[in-house]
C-alpha cells in the first residue's frame, strides 16, 4: 500500500529527490527505480556497495546497507557513480 507518507528523501548535492515506496520495501528496490545505486552481490548483504548514510535529526549520520534497510520516511545519502 502507498500513501502520501510513503516517500524517502534522496539527498544528491543540493536536489532532494522523492522515492515513493511501498509498505515493507528495500531501500535499494526503490531508489533504483529512481537513480543507479551500486548492488553487486543484487541484494545478498555481503558486498557493501549499497552503502547509504541515513540522516539522523541532530545532523549526524547513521552507516547502513540499502538492500538490509526497510523504507520509512527519512532523508539518506547514496554513494553511486552517476552515469554519463
Ligand atoms: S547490494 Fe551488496 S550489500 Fe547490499
Amino acid at each position: 500500500m502507498r500513501s502520501d507518507q510513503n516517500i524517502l528523501y534522496v539527498r544528491d548535492g543540493d536536489r532532494l529527490i522523492e522515492v515513493p515506496f511501498e509498505e515493507g520495501e528495500k531501500v535499494l528496490s526503490a531508489v533504483r527505480r529512481h537513480l543507479p545505486i551500486k548492488s553487486p552481490c543484487r541484494g545478498d548483504g555481503w558486498c557493501g556497495g549499497c552503502r547509504i548514510d541515513i540522516e539522523q535529526e541532530d545532523g549526524s549520520l547513521k552507516f547502513a546497507l540499502a538492500c538490509q534497510t526497510k523504507c520509512r520516511p527519512m532523508t539518506i545519502r547514496i554513494f553511486y557513480k552517476p552515469k554519463g
